[in-house]
C-alpha cells in the first residue's frame, strides 16, 4: 500500500472511532435534565397498623444483618410494607409528631417513597408511592412496575431490579438550613438522618426474616424523573427489600 493511501485509511479509522464513541456518548451517557413535574395523588392506600413486638432482639438482629443482594420473588405482605416503612419514619409520639428516628432540632425533613413491582405486595397495585407518616397511608404518584427503570437509575445494580419493592429516601436540606443557617450544619444533619434512617430498614428487614442493602450509588437527576419529586427534596439512599434468593 502506498504510503498516502496508509495516512487516508489510518484517517478513516480514526473518524470511524470519534464518530462512534460520539454517538455512543450522546445516546448512552448524557446526564439526563432534571425535570420538576407536578404530581398528583392516584391512589390513597391505608396500611396495617405497626405491630410493636418481635421474636427477635435488637442484639440478634443486629448480629444478622448483613447486605442482600440476591432476592427471591416471593411477595412481602402489606403488613411487611407498613412495618418497614413505620421503622424508617413512622410516628412513635403521636402527641408532638416524633418519628422512629431521631431528627435534629426535630425539624423531620425526610421523606420515603415505595417503589412496588407486579405482585410485589400481596393486594397493592405496582406503582410508586409517597408514604404519609401522619395518616398511616401510601399515596400513589406514578403507576406501573417501575424497578426497571429504579435499576437504572441506579447505575444498573441489578438487585434493585429483581428486589419485590425499595424503600427510597429523599431529604429537604432548606428546611433543616432554615432552622439551622450556619455554616454546613444542616447538610450534615439531613445526611445524618438518611443514616439513621436507614439502620432502621436493615433491623426492621432483619427481623423479619427479609434482607436489604443500602444504595447509595445513583443518578440524582434520573431519580428526580422517575420519583416526581419537588425541588426541595433530594434523594439519599435506595433500600431493596426481599427475601434473600
Ligand atoms: C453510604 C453507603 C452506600 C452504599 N452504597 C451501595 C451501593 O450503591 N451498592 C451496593 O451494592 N452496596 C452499597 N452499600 C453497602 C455496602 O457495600 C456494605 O454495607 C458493605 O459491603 C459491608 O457489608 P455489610 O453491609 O453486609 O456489613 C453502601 C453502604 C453505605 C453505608
Amino acid at each position: 500500500m502506498q504510503p498516502k493511501s496508509k495516512v487516508v485509511l489510518i484517517a478513516i479509522i480514526l473518524l470511524s472511532i470519534f464518530l462512534a464513541a460520539y454517538i455512543v456518548y450522546s445516546v448512552f451517557m448524557q446526564p439526563v435534565e432534571v425535570e420538576y413535574q407536578s404530581r398528583e395523588i392516584l391512589l390513597t392506600v391505608d396500611l396495617p397498623q405497626a405491630e410493636i413486638s418481635s421474636n427477635m432482639s435488637v442484639d440478634e438482629a443486629i448480629q444478622n444483618r448483613r447486605s442482600v443482594r440476591s432476592f427471591s420473588t416471593t411477595s412481602l405482605t402489606l403488613q411487611d410494607v407498613s412495618q418497614l416503612l413505620w421503622a424508617a419514619q413512622g410516628i412513635t409520639d403521636s402527641e408532638r409528631n416524633f418519628r422512629a428516628t431521631p431528627s435534629a432540632g426535630h425539624v423531620f425533613p425526610m421523606e420515603v417513597y415505595l417503589v412496588a413491582g407486579n405482585g410485589s405486595v400481596q393486594g397493592l397495585e405496582a406503582g410508586i408511592y409517597h408514604y404519609n407518616p401522619f395518616n398511616n397511608t401510601l399515596e400513589k404518584i406514578v403507576d406501573g412496575d417501575q424497578r426497571y427503570n429504579l435499576s437504572q437509575a441506579a447505575h444498573q445494580q441489578e438487585w434493585v431490579y429483581e428486589a419485590p419493592i425499595s424503600l427510597v429516601i429523599t431529604g429537604d436540606y432548606q428546611k433543616m438550613e432554615d432552622k439551622y443557617p450556619e455554616g454546613n450544619i444542616s447538610t450534615r444533619f439531613v445526611d445524618m438522618e438518611a443514616g439513621h434512617i436507614g439502620e432502621n430498614i436493615y433491623l426492621e428487614a432483619v427481623s423479619r426474616g427479609l434482607g436489604t442493602v443500602a444504595i447509595g450509588s445513583f443518578y440524582d437527576n434520573q431519580m428526580i424523573n422517575l420519583l416526581k419529586l419537588p425541588s426541595n427534596e433530594t434523594p439519599l439512599y435506595i433500600y431493596p427489600v426481599g427475601y434473600k434468593a
